[in-house]
């Protein structure tokens, strides 16, 4: 089984969030399987980064696509021997700024043109005109809008052999445009219908990919029934519900070799679930760092996020003040929304020993605080799947979360009952407000001066398998069930 994972954007060659560790693990994994046999690549738009970072690159083919020119490089991940090749086009991808947007973080306009042609090689590359006549994939798994025009490419342009995949990351990011653009993307005129890409009004890529694939999948079991509902399915829950039967749920992992206390490269000292001194000395040099008073016993409360209304972190800023009399320390890390940029700031200049705020993106500052930090807060309005909160259960930082997505599916709330059942890793808010924040935050803070108490839930959360391996099996019979279909 050959299979190409489409993808705009992989840990390590290029992030701006989960979607990327995703991809930089999930085909690794699922290749190292021992039911799995076959040969996977992985198909990414060639940014600059990623175009520096592949290992063994060079040219193996060259496709007019959309009649832009690109050229195909092959290569390897830098830290696997997991093949990629790269759509090289230096007018659409090599450009300073970000996958997405440009340095002031607005859309690049041709944002349809760059991933129609990403998604139009990935149907090229499973069809009989293929130029790869030596590799061609039975399976394509498409990830996101990005990908989305894939499936309608496939059945209704290339008319591929192969079977498609989407998985949906994120139900609020649908790429959808003017339909002016259907012409350009190489679309037929009949799929701007409602029974096929038209949404609304416009092109959508992510409708396109749920009509058109051949599967669904999402990235935990709970999200994939609150799409299905008015509240969290983005206008798409009805479409979403007639194709029920071809929708599954299955949890994001953790990539081991990334984000492990006992082998992250990012961090001063290892610690495990049987030695936890190590956290200690991370925490004091996380407060040193961040020119956080020096303490054991104050609490830190950490945070790493888009700063988006996803996030719910908005909920944030008029609570911190009693929280901070309350002897709390904040390391926050995150940029967006500037609005809430500067209500974080304003709390950093009032508090500047207890709050610490840092704008931009930094990957090892955001392990650093994982390790360093003693509580992890992510009240998200909605959460596919998150995996800081992973990352939290994995470091002894219990997260303290909404009941959503992924943060129900991972997250169990402490009580009595849980905590005699050694089932307590974190805490659960009872509704997404301010207050709801402040109540369930307390009563961590309660718990925290219980220090055996908390040891114990850190060790439960510690204990949780959270590995890709797990996840990749179920996603080796979804495989396996999209084939058969
Ligand atoms: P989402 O993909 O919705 O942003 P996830 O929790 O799935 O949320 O994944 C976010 C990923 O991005 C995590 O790996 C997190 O550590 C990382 N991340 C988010 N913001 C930052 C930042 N400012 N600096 C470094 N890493 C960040
Ligand atoms: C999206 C979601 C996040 C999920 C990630 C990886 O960015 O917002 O919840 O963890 O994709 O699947």
């Amino acid at each position: 089984m050959n299979i190409l994972f489409v993808t705009s954007e992989a840990f390590p060659l290029i992030k701006t969030g989960g979607l990327a560790d995703v991809s930089g693990a999930l085909p690794k994994v699922v290749r190292t399987l021992p039911q799995y046999s076959g040969s996977i690549r992985l198909l990414i738009p060639g940014y600059n980064p990623v175009l520096a970072k592949l290992k063994n690159a060079h040219e193996i083919a060259k496709v007019t696509v959309l009649g832009q020119q690109c050229s195909l490089v092959l290569g390897t991940m830098p830290d696997s021997d997991l093949a990629v090749i790269a759509v090289q086009n230096t007018f659409l991808y090599e450009r300073n700024g970000g996958p997405y947007n440009d340095a002031q973080g607005h859309d690049w306009l041709d944002n349809p043109l760059r991933f129609a042609i990403l998604s139009r090689v990935a149907s090229i590359l499973a069809s009989t005109n293929s130029p790869l006549p030596d590799w061609k994939p039975d399976l394509v798994h498409c990830n996101d809008w990005q990908t989305g025009l894939t499936p309608a490419y496939m059945k209704l342009v290339d008319h591929s052999p192969a079977k498609s995949i989407l998985s949906i990351h994120n139900l609020a990011f649908q790429g959808n445009c003017h339909p002016g653009w259907l012409h350009t993307l190489g679309l037929p005129e009949e799929s701007f219908q409602i029974n096929g890409l038209e949404y609304y009004g416009q092109i959508s890529f992510l409708k396109a990919g749920v009509f058109y694939a051949d599967k669904l999948s999402t990235v935990s079991p709970t999200y994939a029934k609150e799409i299905q509902t008015e509240a969290f399915g983005f206008g798409m829950q009805g479409l979403l519900k007639s194709r029920a039967d071809d929708l599954i749920g299955i949890l994001n992992g953790i990539d081991a070799n990334e984000w492990s206390p006992e082998k992250d490269i990012h961090i001063s000292k290892h610690f495990s679930k049987s030695n936890l001194a190590g956290k200690k000395v991370i925490k004091a040099n996380l407060q040193e760092h961040l020119g956080l008073h020096i303490d054991a016993n104050a609490p830190i409360l950490g945070v790493v996020s888009r700063l988006t209304y996803q996030k719910g972190l908005d909920l944030l800023p008029s609570i911190m003040p009693e929280l901070v009399q309350a002897g709390c320390q904040f390391a926050i890390l995150g940029s967006g929304e500037k609005g809430l940029e500067s209500a974080f700031n304003d709390m950093a200049q009032r508090f500047p020993s207890r709050v610490s705020v840092t704008n931009g993106y930094h990957e090892h500052l955001s392990h650093n605080i994982m390790a360093g930090t003693d509580m992890f807060i992510m009240p998200s309005r909605f959460e596919p799947c998150g995996l800081n909160q992973l990352y939290g259960l994995a470091y002894g930082t219990p997260p303290i979360v909404t009941r959503t997505g992924g943060l129900a599916d991972s997250v169990c709330d402490t009580n009595e009952l849980s905590l005699k059942h050694h089932t307590a890793t974190g805490f659960v808010l009872e509704n997404v407000s301010e207050m709801s924040l402040l109540v369930t935050i307390q009563r961590a803070l309660s718990v925290w001066k219980d220090q055996p108490t908390w040891k114990k839930i850190q060790i439960n959360g510690m204990k949780q398998d959270l590995s890709w391996e797990t996840r990749a099996i179920s996603y080796l019979s979804l495989y396996n069930n999209t084939l058969e279909q």
